[in-house]
């Protein structure tokens, strides 16, 4: 097993919750390592908070893999995941060779926005032995109208659905599972019936970490979400924001 394989395992052995804060450039990458974050991610989620764009549909495997190299610069404590963003893993050929490019970035995990018809390039990716985080619920790069912006899982069929694929990406041996606007009651299903580490964004407390927009809780997203929290107005700083944030998501208990 690799030593991110280990070290995902033991937060969910030592009960201890996970801070995935997203991050796109070397300065706020240090203040995240300082703060000894256990996963910075780099998000597609630049399309929107650094380059303007109302969705993440315009984000370029390029463009991840310049963000990844300068937060990669100041990686020393955090585990660094990367999205493979629209159009980049069409098929397991493409996919292979641009998660290899974000690797050879020094990315440890990279994410894809799961549908059914991404089994067999997640196998593949997994028998090369990169890591992979499979996210669920709310998926942007195929969220066209308003409609699509919304909580998954509320009727059974949906409800169902999501605990399948969350069992199949366990199955096809993913490192992680993300869920985004998930509702809660399938948050707690979904972590009590899978054994890697489930991390959440909109989706509730019942899971083994959080995930946010670095921007978002710095209250500087033109569009926040409603679920997130400016933890800037109680602080004196950067750093003691993220600090609270941190925090707050360290003490849940699950
Ligand atoms: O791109 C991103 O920032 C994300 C988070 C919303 C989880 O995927």
């Amino acid at each position: 097993m690799n030593s991110i394989k280990k070290k995902l395992k033991s937060y969910l052995r030592d009960k201890n919750q996970i801070v995935c804060i997203t991050c796109y450039d070397a300065s706020f990458g240090k203040i995240l390592n300082d703060l000894r974050i256990d996963i910075v991610l780099v998000g597609d989620s630049l399309g929107m908070v650094i380059k303007g764009d109302t969705t993440t549909h315009n984000v370029t495997i390029d463009e991840m893999i310049y963000h990844s190299s300068c937060v990669a610069k100041t990686k020393q404590n955090f585990i660094m995941m990367a999205d493979m963003p629209i159009n980049s893993y069409e098929d397991s050929d493409i996919a292979y060779l641009n998660s290899r490019k974000l690797l050879d970035n020094n990315v440890d995990i990279i994410k894809l926005e799961y549908q059914d018809k991404h089994q067999s390039i997640i196998k593949k990716l997994v028998e090369e032995n990169i890591p992979v985080c499979g996210h669920i619920g709310l998926l942007p790069q195929i969220a066209f109208e308003k409609k699509d912006l919304r909580i998954y899982g509320r009727e059974a069929e949906e409800r169902d659905k999501l605990i399948r694929q969350a069992k199949d990406l366990e199955e096809l041996g993913v490192d992680i599972v993300l869920l985004e606007c998930v509702h809660a009651e399938v948050t707690k299903e979904i972590t009590d019936s899978i054994n890697i580490p489930v991390i959440g964004i909109g989706s509730g407390e019942s899971c083994n970490g959080q995930v946010q927009v670095l921007y978002d809780i710095l209250g500087i997203s033109n569009n926040p979400p409603k679920f997130s929290k400016n933890y800037l107005k109680d602080a004196d700083s950067v750093s003691n924001a993220i600090k609270n944030f941190s925090n707050y998501v360290k003490k849940i208990k699950y």
